[in-house]
């Protein structure tokens, strides 16, 4: 068909009158049809006020009664779709119920009608059976709020005809909203399926006793960085609504253990906000608080959280349902996961995934656990992922060089600049030191490098200097040592690239100071550090008694200086020494997720960030204003500036290109 120009919106609820207000918006004439006239007049209040939000924000084109007039409601369903081009179907989800509108729409509308249905979980094939046009009925899956919302699935059935899909595709994008294509008619098409490991398995982590509702949350905001928690979105979208996807998956032959925690909040009908009570108390039905969260409650293993959802994107590309791009994009827009759930694999490494899923496997002996054969397939390939720069997607090739007894392996966006001097436990040698300094200009020079990771080999982060060359050292050339040990650690701090320090275990003297020359130190929780040279005779000469006290204030400084002791993590991170603390274990992954954020990041700015907090904050306060103001001035030149800006208005994902 040529043009759509008129909708019909059967049902007027959440869902319902949210599309009718985005369709209105967009200048199509919408009819709104629900059973009763209070539900219509319901709607109309609640797409007004949306609508006045909107206008407020200076994101509406037109006045509120401009787009309001485009809005007609009827009672009679014969009446709605009459006239219609597209009719979506938003009632509750009844299979019947749902059933005897395809059938009473296709034989009220005219031929050329698409019937779409916004159902999140029934099969589209079996409504389109219900009438006479199979190859016009389609998925139009919007999200709660419609009119923010921007990922749209569209759902191809058994007979929908390509031209469908193409018509459906277009009228989704004019209403500038993102459609992914699901290409078969699946339980939970895209979206929600992926959701719904996530969910089943936070909850399972506290059925089993195995971590609490507040961890299970706060791991997944602060760590993961989702939006919401588990059982705050749970409780947040209606517990019901996932737990019938649930159900409907396990019926239409999905493996899918249902958590019997959800099972029992559906029969007590604590349904989350809307009956006020779910996993988490609210004051009144239906209104929503945000419930708080301490960030130290995040100890819950995050592999092990999203290796589940990760395990079902895979069976959803694998069985062509969707492509991965869009699978991507689903994540992001649709759940407001910071990257899509395929690059989140990548950088977690598809062999932690894979022994993630076979834990849990083994653990509970359920299937659905069993690693995807894409992913077994990608492991035994060594398609780990970013640090083998190919996964579900290519990286730059992933290069490692040895300069002396320093490791470079450059794994674009970052680099890792790796002491590898083990069994001296990477005491740095006058040698060593200038190699390190090549090293740091290697990854500099680098165009393809946008953040450094330094760390070491083996139990030692670096123990220092190594003392052996200070047996017979001179006074000048003790004097000459530090100075050039001071100057390579200052092509690191004053670097336009950021350094993440990885500080993996012992991290003394010259090494502990070549971690204070890096912007942000996370370390392993087993990791020592301290400034011991005042127990051989004489003090730091690599920068400690400077940047320490800028770091750590001049007590602390002085403490750690004076009494030359080793302080654990724990220890380091209350004075403030370091930025994180992570298990052994994940250190690595850590680091490489801190550096690949700061790779996306605007180049520019991150190093006008540098230097404004790391130089000019030790001058005095009018001065270092000036640099500040001069910097903030100065980032208006860039591209980047201008992109952030227009990607934080147009409420997309800003793609920074240093420029
Ligand atoms: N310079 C030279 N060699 C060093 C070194 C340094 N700064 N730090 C460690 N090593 C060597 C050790 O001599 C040892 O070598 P060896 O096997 O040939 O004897 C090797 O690294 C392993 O260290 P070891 O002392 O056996 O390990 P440990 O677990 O018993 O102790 C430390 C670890 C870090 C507590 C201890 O090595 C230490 O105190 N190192 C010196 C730290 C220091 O003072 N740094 C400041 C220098 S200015």
């Amino acid at each position: 068909m040529d043009r759509i120009s008129r909708i019909a919106v059967i049902g007027a609820g959440t869902m319902g009158h949210g599309i009718a207000e985005v369709a209105a918006i967009s200048g199509y004439n919408v009819v709104l049809m629900d059973i009763a006239e209070e539900f219509l007049e319901n709607a109309l209040r609640r797409i007004r006020w949306s609508l006045g939000k909107l206008g407020e924000k200076g994101r509406l084109k037109e006045s509120v009664e401009d787009v309001m007039s485009r809005i007609t409601t009827t009672l009679s369903l014969e009446e709605a779709v009459g006239n219609a081009d597209l009719i979506i179907e938003a009632v509750p989800e009844k299979m019947e119920l749902k059933k005897n509108v395809f059938s009473r729409a296709d034989k009220a509308a005219p031929p050329h009608t698409i019937i779409a249905t916004n159902t999140s979980s029934l099969p589209i094939s079996e409504l389109a059976a219900a009438t006479r046009r199979p190859d016009k009925v389609i998925g139009i899956h919007f999200f709660n709020p419609p009119v923010i919302m921007r990922l749209v699935e569209i759902i191809r059935g058994e007979k929908t005809s390509s031209e469908t899909v193409e018509t459906a595709k277009s009228f989704v994008e004019s209403l500038g909203k993102k459609p992914i294509l699901v290409s078969k008619d699946i339980p939970g098409f895209v979206v929600n399926r992926i959701l719904v490991r996530l969910l089943n398995e936070g909850c399972r982590l506290v059925h089993a006793g195995e971590a609490s509702i507040e961890e299970v949350d706060a791991t997944a905001r602060y760590k993961l960085g989702f939006p919401m928690g588990v059982f705050e979105l749970l409780d947040y979208s209606g517990i019901d609504v996932f737990y019938l996807i649930m159900k409907a998956m396990k019926e239409r032959g999905v493996e899918i253990h249902i958590c019997p925690l959800l099972e029992e909040k559906y029969r007590e009908n604590s349904l989350g906000v809307k009956t006020g009570k779910g996993f988490y108390q609210y004051p009144e039905p239906g209104r929503f608080v945000k419930p708080a969260l301490s960030e130290d409650k995040a100890v819950v293993d995050t592999v092990s959280l999203v290796a589940p959802p990760i395990n079902e994107a895979a069976w959803i590309l694998g069985q062509e349902v969707a492509s991965k791009e869009d699978i991507d994009v689903a994540t992001e827009l649709g759940l407001g996961w910071p990257k899509g759930v395929f690059k989140l694999a990548d950088e977690i490494g598809l062999d932690r995934i894979m022994s993630s899923l076979e834990k849990l496997w083994k653990k509970t002996g359920w299937k659905e656990y069993s690693p995807h054969p894409m992913i077994k397939h990608m492991v035994e390939e060594g398609m780990l992922g970013v640090k083998t720069g190919k996964g579900f997607y290519q990286y730059g090739e992933v290069r490692v060089e040895k300069i002396g007894d320093i490791a470079v392996k450059v794994e674009p966006p970052i680099a890792w600049i790796i002491l590898s001097r083990p069994s001296k436990l990477n005491a740095l040698t006058s040698t060593m030191l200038e190699d390190l300094d090549k090293a740091v200009k290697t990854v500099l020079e680098n165009d393809e490098v946008r953040a450094v990771i330094l760390s070491g080999e083996g139990r030692a982060f670096c123990a220092g200097a190594d003392v052996s060359g200070f047996k017979n050292m001179n006074s000048i050339d003790a004097y000459r040592f530090s100075r050039r040990f001071q100057e390579i650690l200052l092509h690191i701090d004053r670097s336009p690239k950021p350094f993440i320090a990885a500080i993996n275990g012992y991290a003394l003297g010259g090494g502990l100071e070549l971690a204070l020359a890096c912007d942000l130190r996370i370390a392993s929780s087993e990791a020592r550090l301290g400034q011991p040279e005042i127990n051989l005779g004489f003090i730091p000469g690599a920068g400690a008694t400077q940047r320490l006290p800028r770091i750590i204030g001049v007590g602390r400084a002085l403490e750690l200086v004076m009494m030359g002791d080793m302080i654990g993590a724990e220890e380091a991170y209350r004075i403030g020494l370091i930025n994180k603390i992570v298990p052994p274990e994940r250190l690595e992954e850590e680091a490489r997720r801190l550096a690949l954020k700061l790779a996306e990041k605007p180049p520019i700015a991150l190093q006008a960030a540098k230097r404004a907090v790391k130089e000019a904050s030790s001058l005095p306060l009018e001065e270092g204003l000036k640099i500040e103001a001069e910097l903030f001035g100065l980032l208006f030149a860039t591209e980047d500036a201008h992109e952030g800006i227009d990607a934080f208005l147009s409420k997309r994902k800003p793609q920074f290109k240093g420029k």
